[in-house]
């Protein structure tokens, strides 16, 4: 029996109805959510990353406000705009889009993000936080793949995940969710030797590599639950992730699909962690 799918634009859906009702509980009582969101350059990605936030921050009630500068800002004068931004109350997310042009050193601008702010959840702060299980802001994906496992009642309590991609923004923290959940966790990159060994042995496996079909259907147990992070274009120029879709969804038990799977929880986590700033700015 094929797999079943987890639907990332249903339960998107859901959390952001949810984020727009706990939005307008704010707003009742005098507080506008407010995200930043800098973008620096003109790479033609980000202004349709960054458009798409607007607009999903708009729909949910939340005020977006987009910066735009030329890509040769000076980064002190990037740093001195995030300054502003932290000073001010009005504003409770900050978002400084990446990539920053190369003349920029992208972490240090990150770092200048007040933590309590950081609702990308890129600051060392909130990857602490996160490690040591405090609260903090997580890293909107790994967030989303964690409540599309939620969202199937599927405990992680010693079962073994194998994440695929060690990014500081996806595959290491995800490492960390799935550890705090208390799975067993390995980490793998997309060179480790013979991948499908380690693949073999998990209950749910992430593909964060960004590489078309990293994992393929041999390389799954049966039942198993797929998520797959990855963004890649077939030789047809159509969108796809980095697991072999056709070939899995034979062997798994549950797999997420390239479009309408992590990438549409990607976007609402980042309305959450923003509700959530203007949450903790009121206690
Ligand atoms: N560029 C691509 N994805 C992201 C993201 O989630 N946050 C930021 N800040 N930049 C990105």
């Amino acid at each position: 029996m094929p797999a079943q799918l987890i639907d990332g634009i249903a339960l998107s859906k859901s959390i952001r109805a949810d984020v727009a009702h706990r939005i307008a509980h704010l707003k009742s009582r005098g507080i506008q959510p407010r995200l930043s969101i800098v973008l620096v350059g003109d790479d033609p990605a980000s202004q349709v990353y960054t458009r798409h936030k607007v607009n999903d921050s708009t729909e949910t009630g939340l005020e977006a406000t987009l910066e735009r500068y030329p890509a040769d800002l000076p980064e002190a004068d990037l740093l001195a705009r995030i300054r502003t931004l932290n000073a001010d109350p009005a504003v409770h997310g900050i978002l400084v889009q990446l990539p920053l042009p190369a003349h920029m050193d992208a972490q240090k601008v990150i770092e200048a993000i007040a933590p309590s702010k950081d609702v990308d959840g890129f600051h060392v702060s909130s990857a602490g936080a996160l490690m040591v299980g405090r609260p903090g802001f997580w890293p909107c994906t790994p967030y989303g793949c964690m409540k599309m496992l939620e969202s199937i009642g599927f405990s992680l309590r010693g079962k073994h995940a194998v994440v695929i991609g060690r990014s500081n923004i996806v595959g290491k923290p995800m490492a960390m969710m799935l550890l705090q959940q208390n799975a067993t966790v390995t980490i793998c990159h997309s060179a480790t030797a013979d991948l499908g060994a380690m693949t073999r042995q998990a209950d749910v496996i992430v593909a964060a590599v960004g590489k078309r079909n990293v994992l393929t259907a041999d390389m799954v147990k049966p039942g198993a639950v797929v998520i797959d992070v990855g963004m890649n274009r077939n030789d047809e120029g159509k969108l796809c992730g980095d697991v072999d879709f056709e070939g899995v969804r034979q062997v798994a038990g549950w797999i997420t699909p390239v479009p309408g799977g992590v990438g549409p929880m990607t976007r609402a986590m980042l309305l959450v962690n923003t509700l959530e700033a203007a949450e903790r700015a009121t206690r």
